[in-house]
Formats: structure tokens, sequence, C-alpha cells
């Protein structure tokens, strides 16, 4: 049993997307024992948005540096400065349909990004690194089965391509260098500040802008969903007792089929908007498949469970209404994102630094 890891002062890269927002509210927010710096490197692409942590802003605990992690200058003199002892890597393109469209900035910040971080890292090898990675490098399950850490990679989209590689780089300079690294692998998230061109938040979002809901294929795909915070806690235990070298899958343990998940959306904004849920229904339309559309990704989470003690807290059903209800509550987050004004509220506040 490895010793637990103190975490003092820690670069979170891609700190203004959706996951990594979530972790530094959570660091933040319910750890009260977290005394050092959190620093949030993000070179705030279209998915980065500081009004994310709008909440931690003032912390003094917090930082944000604009770069790149490509800049592998800048990250290094980042973490001199801040004198970062771990690095949480989650700076990513996430979305599966861009890389289907352009699939070369996946492979620039998801493999060469990875791997300028590394060498930073293998500079200073006291640094501890954490690479946040999903499960869909596993490829595709059929109607049974689950994934754990032994299943072979088997990536279908350039995304999951992009970011299988970036583990084998990870598991890599693990290895060759004798660097610090723990990689994990999650399934979907899920939760408030979902930037909407994702399922859930771009139902919920046409939902209440009564647009149509475009279903892919015949809506039967299923993937494993996970709370965002429920992420966040699992990745700040694996922060601290994660063993070097080692893989950990985290899943939600909630498998849904799309059109499940696309008519409880609609139940749910009907029911909180007091609306028709027909006239509702009636906005699901489907649409031609995504290319190679993975049928069914689903996690054995046992590894974590076993040697962390991490369990999900939330249930589906309760993390969908309340993110359906965050939706409806922050109507005017909703609205920057959409009209692209976010973009104005990053200059306004951090042209000059
Ligand atoms: P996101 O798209 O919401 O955020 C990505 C963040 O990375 C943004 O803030 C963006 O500005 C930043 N970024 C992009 N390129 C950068 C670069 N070159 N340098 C610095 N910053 C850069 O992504 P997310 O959904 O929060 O995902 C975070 C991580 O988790 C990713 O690595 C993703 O592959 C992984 N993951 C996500 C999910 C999911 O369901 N969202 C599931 C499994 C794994
Ligand atoms: P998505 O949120 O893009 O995540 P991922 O592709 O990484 O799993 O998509 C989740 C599922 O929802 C996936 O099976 C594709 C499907 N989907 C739709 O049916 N319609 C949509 O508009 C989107 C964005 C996704």
């Amino acid at each position: 049993m490895q010793a637990e890891r103190t975490v003092k002062n820690i670069l979170v890269t891609g700190g203004a997307g959706f996951i990594g927002s979530a972790f530094i509210r959570y660091l933040l927010q319910r750890v009260p024992d977290f005394k050092g710096k959190c620093v949030n490197y993000d070179a705030l692409t279209y998915a980065g948005n500081l009004e994310n942590l709008a909440q931690v802003a003032q912390d003094p605990r917090y930082a944000f540096v604009k770069g790149d992690i490509c800049d592998q200058v800048k990250v290094e003199e980042t973490c001199k400065q801040y004198a970062i002892d771990t690095i949480i890597h989650l700076a990513a393109e996430s979305h599966v349909d861009r890389s289907i469209h352009g699939p070369l900035v996946f492979l620039e910040t998801n493999i060469l990004g990875t791997y300028h971080l590394l060498e930073v890292v293998k500079r200073h090898p006291t640094i501890h690194f954490h690479h946040v990675s999903t499960d869909e490098v596993y490829g595709c399950l059929g109607e049974t089965g689950l994934f754990t850490e032994e299943t072979a990679y088997s990536p279908n989209s350039p995304y999951s391509a992009s970011k299988a590689s970036s583990d084998h780089l990870v598991r890599a300079y693990g290895k060759t260098y004798d660097i610090s690294t723990t990689i994990s692998n999650c399934s979907n998230n899920y939760g408030p500040y979902h930037f909407p061109e994702k399922l859930i938040p771009l139902m919920i979002l046409n939902c209440l802008q009564r647009k149509p809901l475009p279903v892919y294929g015949e809506g039967k795909n299923v993937r494993d969903w996970l709370f965002v915070d429920d992420h966040a806690a699992a990745l700040w235990l694996l922060l601290q007792k994660g063993r070097k070298g080692e893989t950990y899958n985290i899943g939600g343990e909630a498998e849904r089929r799309n059109i499940d998940i696309v008519k409880t959306i609609v139940k749910l904004v009907a029911e909180a908007t007091s609306t028709s849920e027909t006239e509702l229904t009636q906005l699901i339309t489907f649409v031609p498949d995504r290319p190679g559309h993975d049928f069914r990704y689903a996690i054995d989470c046992s590894k974590i469970k076993q040697e962390l003690g991490w369990h999900p807290q939330h249930t589906f059903e309760e993390g969908l209404r309340d993110t359906v209800k965050w939706y409806i509550d922050n109507q005017p987050w909703c609205s920057h994102v959409q009209s692209g004004s976010y973009r104005q509220w990053i200059e306004t506040n951090y042209a000059n630094r």
C-alpha cells in the first residue's frame, strides 16, 4: 500500500472546461484541508469558460494562467512560479463529433499537448502527474460486458484514438523515465456547466427553447453516466492515494439508452416549466447516425471502489433532475454560452493578465 501523497500546489490543465472547473470548485469549496495553491492553466478555447469559476475566482488559493499546454516554456515557468508538486491534466479537445469533422487539433492538443506536459515533468520528477482520460479508448461493447482496466485498447473515433495515444505516452513516460504517473478512464460525465454541444445539455436547452432534439440513428446507443461532482471526488482521492503507474476506471453505474435519456429530459423539463409533455415529445427528431458510432460503453469500476473506497453518490435520476433545474435556474450562463458573449467576459476580465 502506497503512502498517501501530500498535494500542496496543484496545476489543473483545462480548469476552465466542464470537468476541470467542477474539480476546482470541489477542491476549493469542499476540501477545507486544502491550503495550497490551485492554478488553473487553460488556453480558453471555445470550451473554456471562466464564468464556470466565478464562485471561486476570489479565493486566495486560486490562480488563473492563460496558456497552451503545447507551450512547454510557459508550463515550466508556471510550475516553478507556483512550486507545483501535482499536475492533473484535463485540457483536451473533447467532442467526438468535432473530431470527425476536424481531427488535426485533437492530435495537436491531446497527443502533442500531453507530450509537452510530460517533458516538463521529466525535468521536474518531483511532480506527480495524473492524466484524465476516457472509457472510449476501449472501443465498443455489445449488449453485455463491461470495460475493466485490463480491456485492450480499440479506439474508433479520432477523439478516442487521440486519447488512447496520450494514455500510452503517459504510461511510457512513467515506465521509461520513472516519473510518478496515474491515469483514470471515466465514462460520460453530466451536470452543471456542461457545454451544450454534448447530448444532455443540448437536449435540455433545445427543450427549453422548443428546438428539435436530434437523436442519432435510432437512439439505442448506450452510455454510462457519471455525475461530474462524483468524478471530481474520485479525482481528488486518486491524486492522494492512486498508486504510481496504475490506471483506474471511473463510472457512474448508470447505463442508459440515448432515447430514454431524451424522453426523461422531456418529462423533467415539462414538469419544471408546466409545459405539455406531448408538445415537447414532438421535438424529438431522429437524424442520420454518427459515422463509426460506438454502440455501448459500460464501466467496471470495482478497482477504485475497493482500493480507495470511492462510490458514486448520485443516482442518475437525482443527478439529471438537479442538472435540468440548474440549466433552468442559470439562464444568464446559458445565454452567454449560446450567444458567444462568454468570450467577451474573458476579454474584459483577463485582457491584461
Ligand atoms: P471540455 O471540452 O469541457 O474542456 C476542455 C478544456 O481544455 C477547456 O477549458 C479548454 O479551453 C482547455 N483546452 C483545450 N485545449 C487546450 C490547450 N491546448 N491548452 C490548454 N488548455 C486547453 O472538456 P471536459 O468535458 O471538461 O473534459 C476534460 C477531460 O476529461 C478531457 O481530457 C476529456 O477527454 C476527459 N473526459 C471527458 C468526459 C466527458 O464526459 N466530458 C468523459 C471522459 C473523459
Ligand atoms: P456525446 O454527449 O457527444 O458524448 P460521447 O459521444 O462522447 O459519448 O454523445 C452521447 C451520446 O448521444 C452518443 O451516443 C451520441 C448521442 N448524441 C445524439 O444522439 N444526439 C446529439 O445531438 C448528440 C450531441 C449526441
